[in-house]
């Protein structure tokens, strides 16, 4: 079926503060990388995983991660880059060039290490049912101002038509190749798409979705472990 995921996981985790890469700091004991992998390849949709490592832990991520593979499949990890779209963009290129047959590219941040693997399905299916590019949202529960560059209120959008977007975002394959190969940019892979002129899809995400990014958010993680759904 050729679904391969890309994990970029080569941040430092600056804003949780942890003294170590974010990928790999422990949630349970299990380092959030692990987590996000696990997720992928219980969706049952994904036999290749791309990761994007921490340039000075490579050799590290490749131990914890390869026997995370199911039968058939393979975690491949390389170096990734200074910014996100530079990681996204080199583990595209490793994925292209090595795992056969791609038809569908999902891309993974290893900080949403607790994303249901049905989140993972259901993106997955959006885009073999024929969607170039799919993105799974959740509705927004406060009041979003926006503001000028001294803070004044500008307007207050219609909340009723915004979403916050989590990942996997899913693409079929020559889509994203496109989109990183445009020049373009923007803050997630969707938004090239975007700029692109392809229509983007959402599907309904989840609140385990969340992404990891600061101690509070490590907190929240911890809490979702105890509270048994992750
Ligand atoms: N990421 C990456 N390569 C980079 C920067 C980020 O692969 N050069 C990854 C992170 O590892 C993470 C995802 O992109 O899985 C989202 O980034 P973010 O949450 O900002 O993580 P960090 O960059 O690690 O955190 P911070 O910005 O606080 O340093
Ligand atoms: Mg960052």
């Amino acid at each position: 079926m050729g679904v391969v995921a890309l994990v970029p996981a080569a941040g430092r985790g600056e804003r949780l503060g942890f003294g170590m890469p974010k990928a790999l700091v422990p949630v349970g004991g299990v380092p959030l990388l692990v987590r996000a992998i696990r997720g992928l390849f219980e969706s049952g949709r994904v036999r290749h995983v791309v990761v994007a490592a921490p340039p000075s832990d490579v050799d590290q991520v490749r131990t914890v991660t390869a026997p995370l593979a199911p039968a058939g499949g393979a975690v491949h990890v390389l170096a990734g880059g200074a910014e996100r779209s530079d990681s996204v963009r080199l583990a595209l290129e490793h994925a292209l060039a090595e795992v056969p047959d791609v038809r569908v590219v999902l891309v993974h941040d290893a900080a949403r290490a607790f994303t249901p693997p049905t989140v993972v399905r259901d993106v997955v299916d959006a885009v073999l049912a024929g969607h170039p590019a799919v993105i799974p949202v959740l509705p927004v529960a406060d009041t979003v101002k926006r503001v000028d560059t001294k803070g004044v209120v500008v307007d207050t959008p219609d909340r009723s038509l915004l979403r916050v977007v989590q990942t996997p975002q899913g693409f079929d394959a020559a889509t994203l190749r496109a989109a990183h190969e445009s020049g373009l940019h923007a803050t997630d892979d969707a938004g090239l798409v975007e700029r692109l002129g392809v229509p983007v899809v959402t599907v309904t995400g989840h609140q385990d979705a969340m992404k990891v990014t600061t101690p509070f958010d490590l907190a929240v993680a911890e809490a979702l472990l105890v509270g048994g759904t992750g």
